[in-house]
C-alpha cells in the first residue's frame, strides 16, 4: 500500500528544498530590467553574499549551474599551459580537474581517497617540490558532494604558506556554502565557487564567484577569459546590465534576495552552520546504530571529516537502489544517488541530503521512512536508531 500521498520530500543533495517565501518571491510579472525593484534589490545582494562567505571579496553572478562556476573561475585565473593542483576527495574534484584540462591547464591531482580528508602534508610536499612557483592555483572541494567528505580548508591554506608557495587557493564551496562553516577571508581563500540550489533553497541557475585582489591581479593576465565569463564587468558594472552580460535573471533575483532575507539577516549564518550541524549529528547518531548491527555502512568514519549537509551511505548492492525506491515510491522521500563508484551499475551507494532549508522534524521525518524501509526490507541493522537521533537533537536545543 503507498503511503505517500502528501507532500513528498527531497532529501537530495541539491536541487534542495526551496522555500515557500522563496517560491511566493519569484510568483510575480516580468519586472521591468532598465528601472525600477529589480535594480534597487541587485544594490543589497553583494553585502549580504560577502556576509554568506565571510569575506570582503569581489562577487560576480553568472547565470548558469554549479559547472558554470567552475568555468568562470578557471577562464578568470589561467591561460592555457598554466599548471593547477586540485586536490580531490571525489567525483566533484574530479570534475573540476577534468574542466581544467579540457581547457588546457596542465593538472596534477592530489587524491585523499574518498572515505577521509584529504592531507594537507601531502601538498605541502609536492608545492615544496615546485621550486619556481610555477604552480599557479590550488583547486578543491569543501565538501564533495558525492562522498559527503569535508576539507579542511584552513589546513590546505597552512600548507601552501608553510611552502612559501604563491599559489592561489581556489575553493568550490557549492555543497558547502551555508551549511558548513566557511570562512573565505579568515582561511586565506583566493577564489570561492558557489551555486544557488543547495545551501541557498533556491532553484538551480545561479552561479557565484567571491575574488580576493590577489586573485583578481591574476585574472589581469588569464587568457582563458572571455567577455562573457570576465568577472570584472560583473564585479564593477558600470550599468545595471553588465552586471549581468546581458539581461538581468530577474526572478531568480527576487529568490535571492528572499533567500538572504532568511538566511543571513534572519536566521544568520552562524546559526545555520549550528542548525545544520544539529541535523547532521542526528542523522549521523541514527546511521552509526544502524551500522553498529549490520549492513549499512557510512562512508566517512571519522565525525570530523564529515559534511554537515549530506551523508553517503551504502549497503551491500542492490540493496541501496531497493531501498531508495521503497521510500520514494511508498514514503514519498527521494533519496539521492550514489555517484562516482565503480558499483554504480548495481547500486548499494545512496546519499541521505539535510541541506538548505531543513529542520529538526524533516530530518527526523527522513530517519524514520529510512528505518521503515530497512525494516520492510529486511536489512539487519542495529536498533534504537530513532532513539539516538532524537536524543541528539534534543541535546543540540538545549545548548
Ligand atoms: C560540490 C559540487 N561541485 C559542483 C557541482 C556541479 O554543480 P551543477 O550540477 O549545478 O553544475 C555539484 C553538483 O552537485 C557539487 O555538489
Amino acid at each position: 500500500m503507498p503511503l505517500a500521498h502528501g507532500r513528498r520530500y527531497l532529501a537530495i543533495p541539491g536541487p534542495t528544498v526551496v522555500p515557500d517565501r522563496v517560491l511566493a518571491a519569484m510568483h510575480r510579472p516580468a519586472p521591468d530590467i532598465y528601472a525600477g525593484p529589480l535594480h534597487t534589490l541587485a544594490e543589497g545582494l553583494v553585502p549580504d553574499l560577502r556576509l554568506l562567505a565571510g569575506t570582503l571579496a569581489h562577487v560576480a553572478i553568472y547565470i548558469g549551474n554549479g559547472h558554470s562556476g567552475w568555468e568562470a573561475a578557471i577562464a578568470n585565473v589561467f591561460s592555457p599551459g598554466d599548471r593547477a593542483v586540485v586536490v580531490v576527495s571525489g567525483h566533484f574534484g574530479l570534475g573540476w580537474a577534468a574542466a581544467l584540462r579540457a581547457q588546457g591547464v596542465l593538472v596534477e591531482t592530489l587524491d585523499g581517497g574518498r572515505r577521509a580528508a584529504p592531507d594537507p602534508a601531502r601538498l605541502e610536499t609536492l608545492l615544496r617540490a615546485d621550486r619556481e612557483g610555477r604552480i599557479r592555483a590550488v583547486l578543491t572541494t569543501h565538501v564533495d558532494t558525492a562522498t559527503s567528505v569535508l576539507t579542511d580548508i584552513a589546513g590546505l591554506r597552512a600548507a601552501i604558506d608553510a611552502a612559501g608557495h604563491p599559489a592561489l587557493l581556489m575553493v568550490d564551496a557549492i555543497a558547502s556554502l551555508g551549511c558548513d562553516e566557511f570562512r573565505m577571508d579568515a582561511w586565506g581563500v583566493d577564489v570561492t565557487v558557489a551555486a544557488s540550489q543547495k545551501g541557498l533553497m533556491m532553484p538551480p541557475g545561479l552561479a557565484f564567484l567571491w575574488f580576493s585582489d590577489r586573485a583578481r591581479a591574476a585574472g589581469r593576465e588569464a587568457r582563458l577569459r572571455s567577455p562573457y565569463w570576465a568577472w570584472e564587468p560583473r564585479a564593477f558594472p558600470e550599468t545595471f546590465h553588465h552586471r549581468w552580460s546581458g539581461t538581468a535573471p530577474t526572478h531568480h533575483l527576487f529568490a535571492l534576495r528572499e533567500a538572504l532575507t532568511m538566511l543571513v539577516a534572519e536566521e544568520g549564518i552562524a546559526a545555520a552552520w549550528a542548525r545544520h550541524a544539529a541535523l547532521a549529528g542526528a542523522v549521523w547518531a541514527a546511521a552509526e546504530v544502524w551500522a553498529a548491527g549490520g549492513a549499512l555502512a557510512l562512508n566517512v568514519p571519522d565525525r570530523r571529516e564529515r559534511a554537515h549537509g549530506v551523508t553517503a551511505l551504502s549497503l551491500p548492492a542492490p540493496l541501496g537502489a531497493r531501498l531508495r525506491d521503497w521510500t520514494d515510491r511508498v514514503a514519498g522521500v527521494t533519496l539521492g544517488i550514489g555517484i562516482g563508484h565503480p558499483a554504480d551499475a548495481a547500486p548499494g551507494h545512496f546519499r541521505l541530503a539535510h541541506m538548505g532549508h531543513v529542520n529538526a522534524h524533516m530530518v527526523m521525518g527522513v530517519l524514520g521512512v529510512v528505518e521503515a524501509g530497512l525494516a520492510a526490507l529486511a536489512v539487519p541493522r542495529g536498533r534504537g536508531a530513532l532513539e539516538a537521533a532524537a536524543a541528539c537533537l534534543a541535546a543540540a536545543a538545549a545548548d
